[in-house]
């Protein structure tokens, strides 16, 4: 597999979304050679990221692009060679609502010298776009309290209560 491959197609990205962000900023699929851009350290400003070698994060996107094509959906921000923003949309195909598709949007996260530009907001709007081209007919996440008024701001509504168990 070359280092360059993408695993979605860049055209599943509303041009125009991709286009509203600011000149030196890259809106497009994660690749495998992003862990040498800094993409776990992007996602350290969201949560514990642990250990993670290049060997072993080439062996997860594999997996990911082997089996979870047309599951997961990872994008990044890129600016001035390093991954400032990341974020993910997981397809689920169900057997309710007519077969309805919908998807989960994981893994939210903006470097912390790039938040406050409304980097954020594109990135859940250029999430939101792939949803619609896969046929997705609404997406869902779980927040903190603190992220709420966030998510506001980017169209969600409350709905129901997210419920966890630990293994
Ligand atoms: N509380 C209230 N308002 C907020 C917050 C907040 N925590 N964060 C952003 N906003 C508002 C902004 O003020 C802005 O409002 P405006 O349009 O009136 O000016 C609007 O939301 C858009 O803000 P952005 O600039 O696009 O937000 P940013 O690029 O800073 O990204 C994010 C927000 C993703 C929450 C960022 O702060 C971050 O990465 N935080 C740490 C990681 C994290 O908590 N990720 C979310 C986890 S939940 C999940 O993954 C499903």
């Amino acid at each position: 597999m070359s280092s360059s491959e993408v695993s979605f197609p860049p055209s599943l990205i509303s041009p125009t979304i991709a286009a509203s962000f600011p000149d030196s900023y890259t809106i497009r699929p994660l690749e495998r050679s992003d862990y040498a851009k800094g993409f776990l350290n992007c996602l350290k400003v969201l949560s514990d990221v642990g250990e993670v070698t290049e060997e072993q994060f080439n062996e997860r996107y594999d997996w990911m692009n082997q089996h979870g094509k047309g599951v997961h959906y990872h994008v990044v921000i890129e600016h001035e060679s390093r991954i400032v923003g990341t974020g993910a949309l997981i397809v689920e195909r169900k057997f309710i609502h007519n077969l309805g598709i919908i998807g989960h949007i994981e893994e939210i996260a903006i470097a912390s010298d790039q938040q406050g530009k409304k980097l954020g907001l594109k990135l859940m709007q250029a999430l939101g776009s792939i949803a619609v081209n896969v046929g997705c007919y609404k997406t869902t996440l779980g927040t903190s309290d603190a992220n709420e008024p966030f998510y506001v701001k980017c169209g969600y509504k409350k709905s129901g209560r997210v419920m966890s168990q630990y293994y």
